[in-house]
């Protein structure tokens, strides 16, 4: 991500430099479904540089032609086509094993290779998208093999997928790992809510606009509704979620990502350090809960049967690789304060959760409520206060909520809806999230990439809850599949005077 000049007419990128981009986990489900639409994509809009290869990593043997023929089948709606063509001529496989070292030489050889027959200079990017307990492993077996050595202006770079650790112990320690093998700008660990447009957009609309800052405070703003809420439950990843949850599979990645963009101070510039310093802040601005807050400023739940598009829905101890008595939660709700200056007495409220009613990513800014004397004989529909939707998923847009008369004789006030849709406007569309990602590590740009320390400071802010959620009898809500979630995390804002937005 970088800032462009503003004028309107948005400059078309250059295509990124020569490189080769190294798959580890090619045979897997985030290559298939986003890493080679989103290298397609790129492709097609002539983003990726003629001396570019792509060498997919995995175990299973396979010669590159029946490699080539899988990511065509995983790929059915771009089967054919120029760009399809393209990226397949650039298209290689190496079959290893991640523990075992041999590979990594046929590797380095097969990298040698794309250098002569591609030109991609020696520079490469290593994407991670292995199982968490690979990523140190790999990392370290790419530094023995010489791999990760940055001589003669060349660039070698290692993109790391999440989950970063399990708790706040385990990411220092894979950050204090990785720090041993390569230097913290080789390192860009991802998230991919961040290569979503609105999520950029964000900072976009606070800071290139004037009128939005100066009531972005605790004068003006009552307080925040962040809500990442799935309809899907744990599909295939039963055996993996069940030992994760929901807390830590969403809460200090992405809910503190569209929390830290939507109260941080403004950054000084759009490098990498300056926004992440401004998060880290915010990240740190963030009482530690103690244990009266652990109990009442959270809430955790798990959904049961249900029904979602007019079917029955399983509940998830029926899920298939989940423990029968699993009490671990598919959904989550906290309340968090932000002491500083800009937000003190402000309440961040977040949820997320698996098979809800809808799918639905959004920030809400409710606006205090102007004093409605003048309206005391008119009839008021509430609600009447101002709100700011940012929605982020499905359909990205921007909403302004505010009030207005209703045509007639009498004086009648009812909220009506401003609205700012993307796909209207720019008409963009079947982008994956993970294409500026990927353009911005082979062009250098880490803004949208998470220092160590932001990590840590993210895991930080879970750390007392993830502590008290293993002590036993800790308090499970329930709430059947296909509804708005536990009726513990509706009181958790009735006991403040607020409801949750509708899931819609
Ligand atoms: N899938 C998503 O939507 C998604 C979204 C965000 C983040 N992520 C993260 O991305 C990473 C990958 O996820 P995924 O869903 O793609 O996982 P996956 O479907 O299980 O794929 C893992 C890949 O790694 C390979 N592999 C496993 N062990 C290996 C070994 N010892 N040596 C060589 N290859 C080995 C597998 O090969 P085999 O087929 O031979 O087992 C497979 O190609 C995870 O860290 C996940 O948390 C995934």
């Amino acid at each position: 991500m970088s800032a462009g000049d503003g004028d309107g007419a948005s400059p078309k990128p250059r295509p990124a430099g020569p490189c080769a981009l190294i798959i580890f986990g090619a045979a897997g489900d985030l290559t298939r479904r986003l890493l080679l639409p989103s290298l397609y994509n790129l492709a097609r809009e002539g983003l990726l540089s003629e001396r570019f290869a792509v060498i997919g990593v995995a175990r299973a043997p396979l010669g590159r032609d029946e490699f080539i023929a899988q990511v065509r089948r995983g790929m059915p709606e771009v089967k054919t086509g120029a760009a399809v063509d393209w990226l397949v001529s650039r298209l290689h496989y190496v079959q290893l094993d991640f523990n075992e070292q041999a590979g990594y030489g046929r590797l380095a050889t097969e990298l040698e290779d794309a250098d002569r027959t591609h030109g991609t200079a020696g520079n490469y990017l290593f994407y991670l998208a292995t199982a968490p307990e690979y990523f140190l492993e790999v990392t370290e077996r790419l530094g023995s093999e010489g791999l990760l050595n940055q001589t003669n202006g060349r660039w070698r770079r290692i993109v790391v997928e999440k989950p970063f650790g399990h708790n706040l112990g385990s990411a220092r320690e894979l950050n204090r790992g990785l720090s041993r093998i390569a230097g913290e700008e080789q390192v860009y660990r991802i998230d991919h809510y961040l290569g979503k447009e609105t999520v950029q957009n964000i900072l976009v609309l606070r800071f290139a606009n004037g009128i939005f800052e100066p009531v972005w405070n605790r004068r003006y703003v009552e307080h925040v509704q962040i809500t990442v809420a799935e309809t899907v439950g744990v599909e295939l990843r039963g055996g993996y979620y069940d030992h994760t949850g929901a807390l830590r599979d969403m809460v200090p990645n992405h809910l503190l990502q569209l929390l830290t963009l939507t109260a941080m101070e403004p950054p000084s510039s759009f490098s990498p350090a300056a926004l992440q310093n401004e998060q880290v802040k915010v990240l740190g601005a963030i009482p530690p809960l103690g244990a009266r807050e652990c109990g009442l400023c959270a809430v955790r739940a798990q959904y049961t049967t249900g029904a979602l598009d007019g079917g029955p829905v399983p509940g998830y101890r029926e899920e298939p690789r989940v423990a029968p008595d699993s009490e671990t939660e598919t959904y989550v709700a906290m309340k968090l304060a932000i002491d500083n200056w800009r937000w003190a007495g402000v309440p961040f409220y977040i949820r997320t959760g698996k098979r809800l009613t809808a799918r639905n990513t959004e920030v809400v800014i409710q606006f205090r409520k102007a004093p409605l004397t003048l309206f005391r004989t008119a009839s008021v529909t509430l609600p009447s206060a101002n709100r700011l939707h940012i929605h982020i998923q499905p359909e990205e847009n921007i909403s302004l909520q505010f009030a207005a008369k209703v045509p007639g004789p009498t004086v009648t006030v009812r909220p009506v809806e401003m609205r700012f849709c993307y796909r209207d406007y720019f008409g963009r569309e079947n982008r994956t999230g993970y294409e500026t990602l990927l353009y911005d590590a082979m062009i250098g740009d880490a803004s949208l990439f998470k220092r160590g320390e932001m990590i840590e400071a993210g895991w930080s802010v879970v750390e007392p809850l993830l502590q008290a959620w293993e002590q036993p009898l800790t308090p499970l809500s329930l709430y059947p599949a296909g509804s708005a979630g536990p009726e513990a995390a509706n009181q958790l804002l009735r006991r403040d005077g607020y409801e949750w937005m509708p899931l819609k």
